[in-house]
């Protein structure tokens, strides 16, 4: 009995890291390290650059200063670079004048381009600001190759584009979001070109809890992905959770929510990932789920829902894909009760 019962619990830790890995694959597609032989210069290392620190101010959506970065055309319509005259580029005496000077570009701290971004910049400029060549085509010297051996490359958009929602103008309020990095909670941008935050309780699981919850609210329009699996969330916080209406992806595995919790949840119209495996969620609560046109995938196992209920809500969400684990040779009908020794 004791041997079944820690077979069954590796089994779970197995099976829960390899869907781990598979959910976390398709993230790591949109992402590969800069190819020097193949890759080029401006599109695959400065205009990431440009679009990570600059083009939210200099981009499609404003033009501080009456200029964008954002392509090959604005930014030759600039004229604040001179290609092979670093001394001559606005762009270049912008960026690197002192921290503290008013005039220094980005003008907000937090977003300052780092010592290697602008040696990136500075080198590409003097190297005569190509936009077609190829980064083996141009002069190499042994320090810029070890920054460029370091990047990493993701098509812009193309996170977003994985989940479908319209990129924001302003990041989230610094001031919220140093809140909940300091109760514990891992948050950050989910890739270099997007404002969208994602958050993880993980390291903190056993100490995070409904109040925890409160602190999300404030950045609700940019949190997309929320991993509080193991934690201490109960359904007191489902009217919060019920207010994150751009999650994307919700972990709530292994908690003690029910049916309560998914009331609310059914109201966060773009999830698309929703995993409450290990959780007391039955085929009622599943009810509250039907609205969700966008979701793809439902970790049902271990739960109170039944096949019956899953092809219910699989009949309302055309192409959902729920995943219910294995078949149990032998069904319990009864909860265990607990064991008199
Ligand atoms: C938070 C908004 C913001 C961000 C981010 C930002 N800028 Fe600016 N930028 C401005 C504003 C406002 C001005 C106009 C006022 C001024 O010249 O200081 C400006 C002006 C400039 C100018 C002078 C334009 C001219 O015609 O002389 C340059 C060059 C420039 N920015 C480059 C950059 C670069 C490069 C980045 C990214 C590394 C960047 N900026 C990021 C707001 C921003």
């Amino acid at each position: 009995m004791l041997l079944q019962k820690l077979i069954t619990a590796l089994t779970i830790t197995a099976i829960s890291a390899v869907s781990f890995m598979i959910q976390n694959a398709s993230a790591e597609d949109e992402k590969r390290k800069v190819n020097p032989e193949a890759d080029k210069a401006y599109e695959h290392v400065i205009a990431p650059i440009l679009a990570s620190r600059c083009t939210g101010c200099h981009g499609p959506n404003k033009a501080k200063g009456k200029m964008r970065l954002h392509t090959k055309d604005e930014i030759q319509k600039s004229k604040t670079i001179v290609g092979g005259k670093t001394e001559e580029s606005t762009l270049i005496e912008r960026i690197m004048l002192p921290d503290d000077d008013e005039d220094v570009m980005p003008p907000e701290d937090k977003d300052r381009l780092s010592a290697e971004q602008k040696k990136i910049i500075n080198w590409w400029i003097a190297e005569g600001a190509s936009f077609d060549k190829k980064i083996s085509e141009l002069n190499v010297p042994d320090d810029i190759g070890a920054i460029i051996a370091g990047l990493v490359y993701s098509k812009p958009g193309a996170i977003t584009k994985a989940f479908n929602l319209p990129e924001l103008a302003q990041p989230a309020d610094p001031g919220a979001v140093g809140a909940i990095d300091k109760a514990g909670v891992l948050i950050m941008q989910l890739a270099q070109d997007t404002k969208y935050l994602s958050a993880n309780a993980i390291n903190i699981a056993k100490s995070f809890n409904d109040a925890q919850v409160k602190l999300l609210v404030p950045v609700k329009s940019h949190l997309t992905w929320l991993d509080v699996s193991r934690s201490g969330i109960t359904d007191q916080s489902a009217s919060d959770v019920g207010q994150l209406s751009m999650l994307t992806k919700l972990h709530l595995e292994n908690t003690s929510i029910t049916d309560q919790m998914l009331q609310h949840v059914g109201k966060l119209s773009n999830l698309e990932y929703l995993n409450v495996y290990g959780t007391k969620v039955t085929d009622a609560g599943l009810e509250h789920l039907k609205g969700l046109k966008k979701l793809k995938k439902l970790y049902v196992w271990q739960t109170g829902i039944t096949e019956a209920g899953a092809n219910k809500l699989k009949e309302a969400i055309p192409g959902l894909d729920i995943n219910m684990g294995w078949k149990e040779p032998k069904k319990e009908d009864k909860p265990e009760e607990p064991k008199k020794e």
